[in-house]
């Protein structure tokens, strides 16, 4: 028989403890690696679709006669799985690891964050099963059928409690820059998102208020989570500090109040009050002073790094994200001037511009995070080859997509400004939708070597560099 003694009771508690922290679902990083991991199955999953439906542009016969492969449903499953699953998950992989060591304190909970991830999961193949059969929603980003938009909504609810607890509960008193964008992504998003899905306008007030949910999906979920990645690897890779303190608190702040403001640019000329589009166009315009302002402070922190740029591709993979996402806005600030807008609207030019920032900027910022990940924080070295062939066929994965485009898109505008037939820009199309094709295909096949190559180095058998003293000191430097 056993007697209990308070040591007793205290040792069994400490026994639960160790048992339950020996549980996988408890270890630190475990949920960033399932949303992490997660983010990057739904990277290739989102590209194979897009693929198809690039082939199907210009070989429409291609997968014909079966209903939930026909291009009205791979479209928007393209990009839900885009938007929620590669770009969300991958970045709030970074979050769940980011936050902890900017707070300096464990995660609220690696459990919730864990079962979140796997929520997520399960209810986005759920929510893009259901637009496959036929029940999509039919409105551009909300096309998630019910109660799947809704879960979204509750899961983000939770996993923004769970990060916010973990800022709330910190032991660093200071907020470092990549903290403020994580908070600006993770505490609106219950807000837009809900007025976005709940389906209660009509008429152009749905068009406005749809506008203003996609938009601040765009800038104030997704960019914000990317730049919050690029704010916390970009310092360590290049191991010194960011150039300005001082010009990231205008670029957060700018960027705060004016991305909010950007939706009325999608509906530029459309049947929606001058006023809405005016406002929209000017704060646009004035997103030029955040852009400008990452791009200066970047751009100085980068300055003299070529030596470490050529040895480390995930500092590489830095580079070309920051370029590209300068590049991309930079590109959306010209798009919203009404005279260019009312030239390039329905074209392949909002494409391109679409294209170069969730692949140039959104890819390989993750792809920088996850070789940071890899190298510097597990110390595993992953094959060098491999990576230099996935950095190049997506650098030119990436230009073939925007740049065919971005051309053709161009050709569209001016044909039809100069009144020539819609079927005749639609023989024109063929030559760069399949130079599109090529260049998905290409950019596909660098991230299968990616993924392949992330995967056998975090597999049991890989290979620790570093001695373990090395180890010591990097964990200091990187965390
Ligand atoms: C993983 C990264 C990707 C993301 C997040 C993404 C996201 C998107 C989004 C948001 C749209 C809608 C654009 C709009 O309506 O203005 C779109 C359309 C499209 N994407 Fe992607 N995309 C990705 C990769 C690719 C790849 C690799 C291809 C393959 C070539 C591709 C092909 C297409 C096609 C064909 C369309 C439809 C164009 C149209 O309707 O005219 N995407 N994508
Ligand atoms: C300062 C930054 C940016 C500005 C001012 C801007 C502006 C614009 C404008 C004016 C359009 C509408 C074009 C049209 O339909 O006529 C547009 C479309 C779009 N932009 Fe941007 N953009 C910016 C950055 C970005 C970034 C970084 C991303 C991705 C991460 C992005 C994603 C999109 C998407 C997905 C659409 C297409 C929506 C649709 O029609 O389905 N934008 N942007």
């Amino acid at each position: 028989m056993t007697i209990l003694t308070p040591d007793s009771s205290v040792n069994i508690k400490n026994k639960q403890e160790k048992l339950i922290l020996s549980l996988p679902l408890d270890k630190p990083d475990h949920a960033a690696q399932v949303w992490l991991y997660s983010g990057l199955f739904w990277m290739v999953i989102t590209m194979l679709i897009g693929l198809v439906e690039a082939i199907k542009l210009f070989y429409p016969e291609f997968w014909q006669g079966v209903p939930a492969l026909a291009y009205g449903r791979l479209r928007p499953v393209h990009i839900n799985i885009g938007v929620f699953g590669f770009m969300s998950m991958g970045y709030l992989g970074a979050a769940f690891y980011m936050v902890p060591r900017l707070t300096q304190a464990p995660l609220f909970s690696e459990r919730l964050g864990t079962l979140t991830a796997w929520g997520w999961n399960f209810n986005l193949l759920g929510g893009c099963l259901g637009i496959l059969m036929g029940f999509s929603k039919g409105q551009e980003y909300t096309e998630i059928p019910f109660p799947f938009d809704m879960i979204i909504c509750l899961l983000e609810i939770a996993i923004a409690g769970n990060l916010f607890s973990t800022v709330v509960l910190r032991r660093e008193r200071r907020l470092y820059v990549s903290l403020w964008y994580i908070l600006l992504a993770i505490i609106p998003f219950p807000i837009y998102y809900t007025l976005g899905n709940a389906n209660k306008f009509r008429g152009i007030e749905d068009a406005i208020v749809n506008w203003f949910y996609s938009h601040n999906l765009f800038g104030i979920w997704l960019t914000t989570l990317g730049l919050a990645t690029l704010y916390y690897i970009v310092p360590k890779q290049v191991q010194k500090p960011l150039y300005s303190h001082a010009i990231s608190f205008v670029g957060f702040w700018t960027l705060a109040a004016f991305y909010p403001w950007n939706g009325g640019h999608h509906v530029i000329w459309g049947p929606v009050p001058m006023w809405v589009m005016s406002a929209s166009v000017t704060a646009s315009l004035a997103m030029f002073i955040p852009v400008f302002a990452t791009f200066v402070n970047f751009g100085w922190t980068a300055w003299g790094t070529w030596d470490i740029a050529k040895k480390d591709i995930g500092y590489r993979f830095s580079l070309l994200a920051y370029c590209s996402y300068v590049a991309a806005s930079l590109w959306g600030c010209t798009l919203a001037v009404m005279s260019l807008n009312a030239t390039l609207h329905f074209t392949n030019m909002t494409i391109a511009h679409v294209h170069m920032g969730f692949l140039g900027f959104g890819v390989s910022g993750l792809a920088a995070f996850i070789y940071f990940y890899v190298e510097k924080s597990r110390k595993l070295k992953y094959s060098q080859a491999l990576a230099e062939w996935h950095f190049w066929l997506t650098v030119v994965g990436v230009l073939g997509y925007v740049v065919s485009m971005g051309i053709i898109g161009w050709i569209e505008g001016n044909e039809w400004v100069a009144g020539n037939a819609i079927q005749g820009t639609m023989l024109l199309r063929k030559p760069y939708n399949i130079a599109r094709a090529i260049s998905g295909l290409i950019l596909i096949i660098g991230q299968l070597l990616f993924a392949f190559n992330v995967w056998k180095t975090v597999s049991p058998k890989a290979n620790i560099i570093g001695t373990e003293s090395e180890m010591v000191l990097n964990s200091h430097t990187s965390n």
